[in-house]
């Protein structure tokens, strides 16, 4: 059963998040994130970049895996995955940047990448918090409608809803890439503490189904109700129709 927490702004939820996951380091130096895009964690980042700017803590060893990656998008790309992690958590977090994971989108690769970060996330001992926004159609990661609970790290296609709503980080809605390598909801099952944030009524059906809804690969939120430690922060506007 989901703990869901309501709060006044993405600030406090992003603050609560922040001293979770920063207790979590101070337990165990070489925790592992399991970090999340998007626009809803950046307020996680910006609240532990500033509880460290006050109080540091030694973040060297801190181990990092992102939920998913675009495939395709040329090397060094600002909105790849791995451009926007190195920029929104890496370097205000002062994490080094080699204990730092993303699924390799690579076109040449997408045979053995999914199976190589299954592997890498074995390796690291498994992710111990994974932070989690919800896409509109429900998404997690980009594990679209229809994914399976067991899936694990592959290639997935885009729906025409979430490549519209993730346009805006884009020159153009045809700049969006169709393809995506995402950790599976098998994989996001094994970490073990999830903190699925969400803010704006936007959010409110996918919130719904994920906390309430009947668990359906077809609301694939829903996987947070087969989770036995689950955090939910959400705003007002987010859990109104809870
Ligand atoms: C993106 C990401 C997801 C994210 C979701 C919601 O497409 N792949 O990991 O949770 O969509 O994004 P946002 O937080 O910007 O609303």
């Amino acid at each position: 059963m989901a703990e869901v927490i309501v709060l006044d702004t993405e600030t406090a939820a992003g603050t609560l998040a922040a001293a979770s996951i920063r207790a979590l380091i101070m337990r165990k130096p070489d925790a592992v994130l399991g970090l999340a895009t998007g626009s809803t964690p950046l307020s996680v980042y910006a609240a532990l970049a500033a509880s460290l700017a006050e109080e540091p803590l030694d973040m060297s060893r801190v181990r990092g895996f992102a939920l998913d990656e675009y495939v395709g998008l040329p090397a060094g790309h600002p909105e790849s995955y791995r451009a926007v992690i190195t920029r929104d958590v890496v370097v205000p977090l002062g994490l080094d940047p080699a204990n730092i994971r993303t699924p390799n989108g690579d076109v040449a690769t997408l045979e053995t990448a999914g199976l190589d970060y299954e592997a890498a996330i074995v390796a690291a001992g498994g992710v111990d918090v994974q932070i989690l926004g919800i896409g509109q159609t429900g998404h997690v990661g980009f594990n679209e409608p229809g994914s399976s609970f067991a899936s694990v790290t592959r290639i997935k296609t885009l729906t025409e809803k979430t490549r519209i709503d993730n346009a805006r980080f884009f020159a153009s809605p045809d700049d969006v890439p169709i393809h995506c390598m995402t950790q599976g909801l098998g994989t996001i099952r094994r970490a073990r503490h999830l903190i699925l944030l969400a803010f704006g009524e936007e959010k409110a059906d996918a919130i719904a189904s994920a906390v309430e809804g009947p668990v359906s690969s077809s609301k694939p939120g829903s996987v947070i109700q087969l989770h036995p430690h689950v955090t939910v922060l959400v705003d007002e506007a987010a859990a109104s129709r809870l």
